[in-house]
């Protein structure tokens, strides 16, 4: 009945283990089947003793312990009866310790692939093609990467060892009443296996919908509390931080809701299974009292019924739950799965190669389309730069220039064309050589919520001070930074709330120059900027004119063009004309 949802679960966890992993868990598969097996040993062998305990002279009369007892040569059945009950308690010291001991084997066994499962979900992520990649929001990235594998932890792989742990116990037993009395077997299958069918039928497609459905809201709640606390000041100001709290607290109330019946699921298998075996137990009593014949053999059924049932039921009840919970966690199966097809996963080539830029980067006939699109963002852009130049790009929104920076970037690769460094196609196995020598400002500058050194580095642990003196300056922050009491290690606040726009551009440069750049691309790096913040950026960029560094500028306002050596205007994703900055900003006045 449940073997769809085992197969497929046990599908899932193969992919993501290694050959000595696999090696593992059928070491572990054995050390499980011996704790059970010493679990049921340990139950058994406490209803002989019992046995004889109860009447006087058993223990000679046993065919089992009235050898031993003769062997031995013990003088009192209750010196016997006091050994006996010493070698159960060890056994079961034994029995216990060694079980926990697999137990804890399982638990860094789970951890152990959940660690490997979280990165399998991050380099899946992070090697996305950047236009899938943007498709995600960071509250869907962050619910894939961490809550997804911890859920599928403690949803999917707990839930099958518990069920195979189980399973092995629930079949020892089985074997056991089969042979000591098979009519029993009998009663307990009749009763017991409807009602367990039953149980999980009623419960696993709800339990499905509550797993989808949370997966679902999850993600939702990371997204409105994060729009709540970073648009703290805008929202207050428009009087809607009201209004998205409301719409958290919807959210979370059925997820809350949602948790809450699943956790009330849980518990129900072990309710439907207790009332089944007391129903159980009292029909043959029934049957006793009716049919009065053969009442001695019915009460000695009745009571073997209810001690089965009564080991049974948490097994039976724990089998339940795990499956319950493996429909309820079904959905993280399906969210590993996601995205594993090889259009989706862009690693960088295991071979790679240096590169050497002297002379010039080309854009070589450039074609570019997004997927799905019917206009090419790019059609056909020939442009060569030769090193060191200053070069600018104008154009209307849309014309394509950050496309075309995507692409030099390698963000994104072109469909047709190529761009040649030095005369070379850049290809795949130039990308850490080139990576490691080209800069990008974006107008939004990616700051951390760490110190301005921190933020210039990205976080080295080793730092290059007489690098970091020249990025400084060169980058026009040397009066901001002197001026600060704790000068380059003040904090400057979750992505740069304590700077101002032209401050975080700084930073921006200075990293790209801390780097030791050789092209540097700034994409509308002024644009946000009013106009004494934007000379202050644009100071720091004409400062790098006179560098070799070799600069590609987007930008909004012509003036922050002043040191370009050429200005090309794009449209449509076409270069449409080349400018020289004195000509351009003749035409402007004019135009005004
Ligand atoms: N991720 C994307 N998916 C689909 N189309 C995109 C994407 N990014 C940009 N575009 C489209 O590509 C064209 C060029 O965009 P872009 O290079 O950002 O222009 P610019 O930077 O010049 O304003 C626009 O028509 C834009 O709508
Ligand atoms: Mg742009």
């Amino acid at each position: 009945m449940a073997s769809g949802i085992i197969n497929y679960s046990l599908d899932s966890i193969r992919f993501y283990l290694t050959s000595a992993q696999k090696r593992k868990t059928v070491w572990l598969f054995i050390l499980t089947l011996v704790s059970s097996f010493m679990e049921v040993i340990g139950l058994a062998s406490l209803i002989p003793v019992m046995l004889v305990a109860a009447e006087p002279g058993g223990v000679q009369r046993s065919k089992y312990f009235g050898p031993v007892y003769q062997a031995i040569g013990f003088q009192s059945e209750s010196h016997f009866l006091l050994l006996l009950i010493v070698l159960i308690f060890a056994f079961f010291l034994v029995k216990s310790l060694f079980s926990v001991w697999v137990n804890y084997m399982q638990a860094r066994f789970t951890a152990e692939v959940g660690i490997s499962i979280i990165k399998t979900q991050l380099n899946k992520y992070l090697n996305l093609p950047f236009w899938y990649f943007n498709d995600f929001g960071s509250s869907s990235l962050i619910n894939s990467a961490l809550s997804v594998p911890t859920a599928y932890v403690s949803g999917v792989m707990r839930s099958l060892l518990t069920f195979f742990s189980e399973m092995i116990i629930v079949i020892v037993i089985i074997i056991g009443i089969l042979f000591y009395k098979p009519l029993l077997l009998f009663v307990l299958a009749v009763i017991l296996l409807p009602t367990a069918i039953l149980t999980y039928r009623v419960l696993r497609s709800r339990s499905q919908k509550i797993g989808n459905r949370i997966n679902e809201l999850r993600p939702i709640s990371y997204a409105i509390i994060g729009d709540l606390f970073n648009g703290f000041a805008e929202l207050k100001l428009a009087n809607k931080q009201k209004k998205f709290e409301q719409h958290l607290i919807a959210n979370q109330n059925e997820v809350q809701n949602l948790d809450a019946e699943a956790y009330l699921f849980s518990l129900l298998p072990s309710k439907m299974i207790e009332m089944v075996a007391i129903i159980g137990v009292l029909t043959i009593f029934l049957y006793a009292v009716f049919f009065p014949g053969s009442s001695t053999n019915l009460v000695a059924l009745v009571g073997l019924f209810a001690a089965a049932a009564y080991r049974l039921m948490p097994s039976m009840n724990r089998i339940l739950t795990a499956l319950v919970q493996l429909k309820q966690f079904q959905y993280t199966i399906e969210n590993l799965e996601s995205y594993r097809d090889a259009k989706y996963n862009e690693s960088p080539h295991p071979q790679q190669l240096p590169l050497s830029f002297n002379k010039s980067i080309a854009f070589d006939k450039l074609h570019f389309s997004f997927p799905g699109e019917q206009n090419p963002a790019l059609r056909g852009v020939n442009i060569t730069i030769r090193k060191g130049e200053k070069i600018g790009f104008i154009g209307s929104s849309g014309s394509g220039k950050t496309t075309l920076m995507n692409i030099l970037l390698r963000f994104y690769c072109e469909q047709q064309g190529a761009i040649l460094i030095d005369g070379q196609p850049l290809t795949p196995q130039h990308l850490h050589a080139w990576h490691s020598i080209i800069g990008y400002v974006k107008q939004d500058t990616f700051l951390m919520e760490a110190s301005i050194q921190d933020n210039i580095t990205l976080g080295a642990s080793e730092v290059d001070t007489k690098r970091m003196q020249y990025a400084i300056e060169q980058a026009s922050l040397q009066t901001f930074v002197s001026g600060l009491p704790e000068g380059i290690n003040t904090l400057i606040g979750e992505r740069g709330s304590k700077l101002s726009g032209g401050q975080r551009q700084r930073i921006g440069i200075a990293r790209a120059l801390y780097k030791q750049t050789e092209v540097l691309v700034l994409d509308e790096a002024t644009s946000a900027l009013d106009n004494e913040t934007e000379r202050e950026v644009n100071e720091a960029i004409n400062k790098l004119s006179h560098t070799d560094i070799t600069i590609l500028i987007i930008a909004h306002r012509i003036t922050t063009l002043r040191e370009c050596d050429r200005i090309y205007e794009l449209s449509n994703g076409e270069v449409i004309a080349e400018h020289q900055y004195t000509d351009l900003m003749r035409k402007i006045v004019q135009l005004n």
